[in-house]
C-alpha cells in the first residue's frame, strides 16, 4: 500500500477540540477582516466536505485567505494528500505554519505569504472564508472568482442577507446547518465563471469582540456556505 489516503474517521468532536487549539490572529486588522472561524463552524464544514461530498480525503485542497490555518490543518488533519495556504498577512501564516507544527501536519501543509492572485494551476478544493466585503466592499467576489479558476470544488462563506427568524433560530446552535436559497447576486456571478451551486447553508457565526468599532462583547450573525461545482476540466 504506497498511498497514504486516511479513509479513518476523525470524530467530529475531536476534530473541533484539536482545532480549537489553532492560535487566532493576536492582532488582528480590520480591514483585512482577520477574525478567526469558531472550532465548530470550522469543524462541521469540513466534516460535510469530507465525509458527505468526499472532496478531502486524498485531494489537493486550497485554503484562500487562510488566517492562522484553521481550515487548511483541519483539511489536512481529515486526510487531504496536500494542503496549501495562502494569505496576504505575514502574521498570519507564520502562526499558521507554527500551528501546523504543534498540530502534526507540518509535512501536509504549505504555508504562502501573497495576494490570493499570486495562486494558480489546478487543485480539486477550495475551502474559503474569505473576507465578506464588510470593510472593503466585494472583497469576497476575487476570492470568488479565483477559486472558480483553480479548483472543482468550492466551499466558500459568504455574508448571508439578514433573516431575523433564521438568526433567532439557529442562535446558540452553531453547528446547525439549514439549507438556503442562493443570493440572486451570487448565483450569477458563479455561473458566468462556469460555477455550479450544489447547496447553499445557512449558519450562525459568533464573533467575539475584537475591534474598538465592535459595539457587543459578541456578535451572532448569519453566513452561507456555498458549495460550488465547477463544470468542465480546469
Ligand atoms: C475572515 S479571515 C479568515 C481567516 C481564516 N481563513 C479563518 O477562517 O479562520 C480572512 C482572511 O483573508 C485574508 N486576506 C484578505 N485579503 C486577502 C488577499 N487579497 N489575499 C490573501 N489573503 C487575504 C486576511 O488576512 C484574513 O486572514
Amino acid at each position: 500500500m504506497g498511498k497514504t489516503v486516511q479513509r479513518r474517521l476523525v470524530r467530529k468532536r475531536n476534530l473541533e477540540i484539536t482545532l480549537s487549539k489553532v492560535e487566532p490572529h493576536p492582532t488582528p486588522k480590520a480591514y483585512l477582516e482577520q477574525y478567526t472561524i469558531p472550532a465548530n463552524v470550522a469543524a462541521e464544514i469540513l466534516y460535510i466536505a469530507a465525509y458527505v461530498n468526499d472532496d478531502i480525503i486524498g485531494k489537493n485542497v486550497v485554503d484562500l485567505g487562510c488566517g492562522t490555518g484553521r481550515l487548511a490543518i483541519g483539511a489536512a488533519l481529515l486526510g487531504a494528500k496536500e494542503t496549501v495556504g495562502i494569505d496576504i498577512d505575514k502574521t498570519a501564516v507564520k502562526l499558521a505554519f507554527e500551528n501546523a507544527i504543534s498540530l502534526g501536519v507540518k509535512d501536509k501543509t504549505s504555508w504562502v505569504v501573497a495576494d490570493i492572485d499570486a495562486i494558480h494551476g489546478a487543485f480539486d478544493t477550495v475551502i474559503q472564508n474569505p473576507p465578506f466585503g464588510v470593510q472593503k466592499r466585494k472583497a469576497d467576489r476575487r476570492f470568488l472568482q479565483k477559486s472558480l479558476e483553480i479548483a472543482c470544488r468550492i466551499y466558500s462563506f459568504h455574508k448571508g442577507e439578514s433573516n431575523k427568524e433564521l438568526l433567532k433560530r439557529l442562535k446558540g446552535h452553531e453547528t446547525k446547518v439549514v439549507p438556503v436559497q442562493p443570493s440572486a447576486f451570487l448565483k450569477n456571478f458563479i455561473e458566468k465563471r462556469g460555477g455550479k451551486i450544489r447547496a447553499v447553508y445557512a449558519m450562525v457565526m459568533t464573533i467575539r469582540y475584537m475591534f474598538k468599532f465592535h459595539k457587543k462583547r459578541k456578535h451572532e450573525f448569519l453566513v452561507n456556505l456555498y458549495v460550488i461545482e465547477r463544470k468542465g476540466k480546469l
